[in-house]
């Protein structure tokens, strides 16, 4: 069997890693893509400080779940008084990366609009113009520094976009755990638990591999061990660099395989009951570890090596630890009836993600 792997970010790791964008944007224009609570933070000061008058646009108020009401104008905004930049870097949790991914894609018109038409056609296309990005995640959970995928939410119409093309992979990302320290409670958990799921989804996927699976075990080992004691030391260094590592890790995974099932489900649960992407895609990871497990035997291997070869026990393991972390793992806890649990489960398996599931056929 050949199997290939493909990624192509030149990928920086460590603490104070982020201090590599000076030498990274030498003699460019850039703009700043980030979170509002960066400037609290002194993120954005501090950015400012590394690239003086390189720095020529700053987008600073991206919401969680970049919403296509919201981006309308920034993209439009930002093509017509910014289309003279050549790098974008982006400086936040998937939201901001995202978002920057969006914006690097270039219309003809330079109307948001059009580009929606393309995303609707779920076809890849090349864009007219594009810039290039450079992600700083200061979350550790969506590997979105080192995949080529994009959510672009639209809550008025019920409905996510994909982006991917070619385009969309950043230049480089710059993994600095520094960033990551600020991270709330909550937000360390979800993002932690993304990053769980990006791992698990890889290798319950039709597009697994070996080299993929060698990533996605090896976060998925120090996730479980790392995050519960993470949440009770949120100032540490080590810990956040171990899970900044972890996150990395299952991003490196899923970039060559795409998620799978329960990012499927999640996408419902977060338009219809408002989860945040973090739980909404791991609280059903119990369930469908057991939807997968006896499907194909190359993947039954590969989760074996992690969880051993009982399923009841697996999912117990997986269960208790979403649990010990305050997560809830059924359908009724977040007020979703057994009649529509099965229908979101029905319409997760047809969409584009869940056909990548192991199960897909037999579920
Ligand atoms: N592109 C991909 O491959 C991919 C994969 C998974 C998820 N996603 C997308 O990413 C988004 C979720 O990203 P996320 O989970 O990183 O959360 P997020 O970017 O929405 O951030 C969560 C919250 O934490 C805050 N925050 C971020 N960094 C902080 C810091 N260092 N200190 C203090 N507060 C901080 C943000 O302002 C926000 O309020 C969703 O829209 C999801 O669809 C993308
Ligand atoms: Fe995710």
């Amino acid at each position: 069997m050949t199997v290939r792997f493909h990624n192509p970010v030149d990928t920086r790791f460590g603490c104070g890693s982020l201090q590599q964008l000076v030498a990274l944007t030498e003699h460019q224009q850039v703009a700043l893509v980030t979170f509002p609570e960066a400037r609290g933070l002194g993120v954005v000061d501090r950015i400012q400080d590394l690239l003086g008058e390189r720095l020529v646009y700053l987008v600073e108020d991206v919401q969680p779940n970049p919403d296509v009401a919201w981006l309308r104008t920034t993209y439009e905004r930002f093509w017509r008084v910014a289309a003279d930049c050549q790098t974008v870097i982006a400086v936040g949790g998937g939201s901001a990366i995202d978002t920057a991914k969006a914006l690097i894609v270039g219309t003809e018109s330079g109307d948001f609009a059009e580009l929606l038409a393309l995303l609707a056609t779920g076809k890849p296309f090349v864009p007219a113009r594009s810039k290039a990005l450079i992600a700083a995640p200061t979350t550790a959970g969506t590997g979105s520094e080192v995949t080529p995928w994009a959510t672009i939410w639209d809550a008025g119409s019920q409905k996510k976009y994909s982006l991917h093309l070619d385009s969309t992979w950043p230049a480089v990302a710059i993994i600095d755990p520094e960033l990551m320290l600020t991270v709330p409670a909550e937000v360390t958990v979800s993002t932690g638990l993304d990053a769980l799921s990006h791992a698990l989804e890889a290798i319950w996927n039709v597009n697994a591999n070996p080299i993929s699976d060698t990533f996605a075990i090896a976060a998925i080992e120090d996730i479980l061990e790392c995050l519960p004691k993470l949440r009770l030391d949120l100032g540490s260094r080590e810990l956040r660099s171990r899970m900044a590592l972890a996150a990395l890790k299952a991003g490196m995974a899923f970039s060559n395989t795409k998620t799978a099932l329960a990012h499927s489900i999640s996408y419902e649960m977060t338009l219809r009951h408002g989860l945040p992407h973090g739980i909404a895609c791991s609280f059903t990871l119990p369930l469908v570890l057991g939807l997968a497990w006896g499907r194909d035997a190359a993947c039954d291997q590969t989760l074996q090596r992690v969880f051993g070869n009982n399923l009841a026990v697996a999912q117990a393991r997986l269960r208790e630890f979403l649990h010990s972390l305050g997560v809830k793992t059924e359908f009724a806890d977040y007020g979703v009836p057994p009649e529509e649990a099965e229908a979101i489960i029905g319409y997760a398996l047809q969409g584009a993600r869940g056909k990548n599931f192991i199960g897909a056929w037999a579920a």
